[in-house]
């Protein structure tokens, strides 16, 4: 087992194992969402450990306007394309709405899906589905919780707002209980700085923020919102760059090139 989660040699994926001793390390460790090829080599280059084919490719790359539309035939491909284009990161993909909530067995034949047909490594779900964590990790599929905002219950919860303000205890209870059921790793989205720290000091799995303070074992963020893809981010985003600007500059450039006759010039050009 590799003693760090970053870069260095490694010729094998992360696992669910390194994840848990990463934790025991205190090591902490940045995860990512990614929805096609090129992006996943990129932050596989980078020593990213996991990968996250989120629903979130609805709002970001399929042009929706939240994950609700997002079907599990949208998210096999470009699960694919991530597992394709990286070789050391664990891949976990993301059940959409609608595809495991009815019932454990639900849940099996979709993750198995994406087990068979895009070679995920895992499936993340929302909510305190314990049946369902239990059958899955009984099977063989892993299993990343996702407590909190869970967007795919926008609608219930009357928007994109903090939760576990008055009802801390109760989520800390559903923290317990999904790593009682088997799940190796738990998302909390847009909860309390202090919820995240006691949920991720009671648990023994590694917690994974994204609006939830600084406590947390891991970080995640949408990379359209890392890398300043995005418009007008969230407040829980950090812009490492503003490549949207880059792009539209580089786009620009190139129209302007083909306009004025300046593209291509004779290194393009084959005689
Ligand atoms: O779909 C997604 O990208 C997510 C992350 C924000 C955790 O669920």
């Amino acid at each position: 087992m590799s003693t760090t989660l970053y870069g260095g040699a490694s010729h094998r994926r992360v696992t669910i194992l390194d994840l848990r001793a990463a934790k025991e390390r205190g090591e902490k460790w940045p995860m990512l969402t990614s929805y096609e090829q090129m992006t996943a080599a990129i932050f596989d280059e980078a020593g990213i450990p996991v990968l996250l084919v989120g629903d979130s490719a609805g709002n970001n790359f399929l042009g929706e306007e939240n994950t609700i539309p997002v079907t599990v035939d949208d998210l096999i491909p470009l699960t694919r394309a991530v597992v394709r284009g990286s070789s050391r990161a664990m891949v976990v993909a993301d059940l959409p709405f609608g595809s495991y909530e009815s019932s454990p067995e639900q849940a099996l034949a979709t993750a198995t899906r994406f087990f068979k047909e895009a070679g995920a490594m895992a499936v993340k779900l929302e909510g305190a589905h314990i049946a369902t964590i239990e059958k899955l990790t009984a099977s063989g599929i892993p299993v990343m919780g996702h407590l909190g905002l869970t967007p795919q219950s926008l609608h219930q919860l009357g928007g994109y707002k903090v939760q576990g303000r008055d009802d801390g205890d109760a989520v800390l209870a559903a923290a317990l209980a999904l790593e009682k059921a088997g799940a190796f790793a738990l998302v909390l989205e847009l909860v309390p700085a202090e919820l995240a720290a006691r949920i991720s000091a009671a648990l023994a799995i590694p917690t994974i923020g994204i609006g939830a303070g600084a406590q947390c074992d891991a970080q995640v963020l949408v990379w359209t919102d890392m890398a300043g893809f995005t418009a007008k981010p969230p407040k829980l985003a950090k812009a490492y760059r503003n490549m949207r600007a880059d792009l539209l500059a580089a786009t620009q450039e190139f129209a302007a090139d083909v306009r004025t006759g300046t593209f291509p010039t004779e290194t393009q050009t084959f005689h």
